[in-house]
């Protein structure tokens, strides 16, 4: 169904938790994007696996239950700041049941030129 009858906890780059709702099946940019959080510089290339800052981090069990990761995801993920054993890119990764109510973390740096040029102009 198209219900969104699940939620994600995202601890945001700040720290602050972000609740949000989500469907089966869609995935952890489009929750970000559908409940309008938040997240700095997050799915800068909207999920076409071009820019690695929808890079997310996962509690080994959550981890666990997800999807098999492929090449593609591999490669980017490779070029993302601040990597770990339970890192995938948000943009691959689709909600289920299984993980409903999880909590992932954004993490705290991201590596898109694109955005850094921004941010020092801005500052
Ligand atoms: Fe760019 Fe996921 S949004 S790789």
């Amino acid at each position: 169904s198209s219900e969104e009858n699940l939620t994600v906890n995202f601890i945001n780059r700040d720290g602050e938790t972000l609740t949000a709702t989500a469907k089966e099946g869609e995935s952890l940019l489009d929750v970000v994007i559908r409940n309008h959080l938040n997240i700095d510089g997050f799915g800068a290339c909207e999920g076409t696996l071009a820019c690695s800052t929808c890079h997310l981090i996962f509690d080994q069990k959550v981890f666990d239950q997800l999807s098999s990761i492929t090449d593609e995801e591999m490669d980017m993920l490779d070029l993302a700041f601040g990597l770990t054993n339970t890192s995938r890119l948000g943009c691959q990764v689709c909600m289920k049941k299984a993980i409903d109510k999880m909590t992932v973390r954004v993490p705290t740096d991201v590596s898109d030129v694109r955005k850094d040029q921004v941010e020092k102009q801005s500052k």
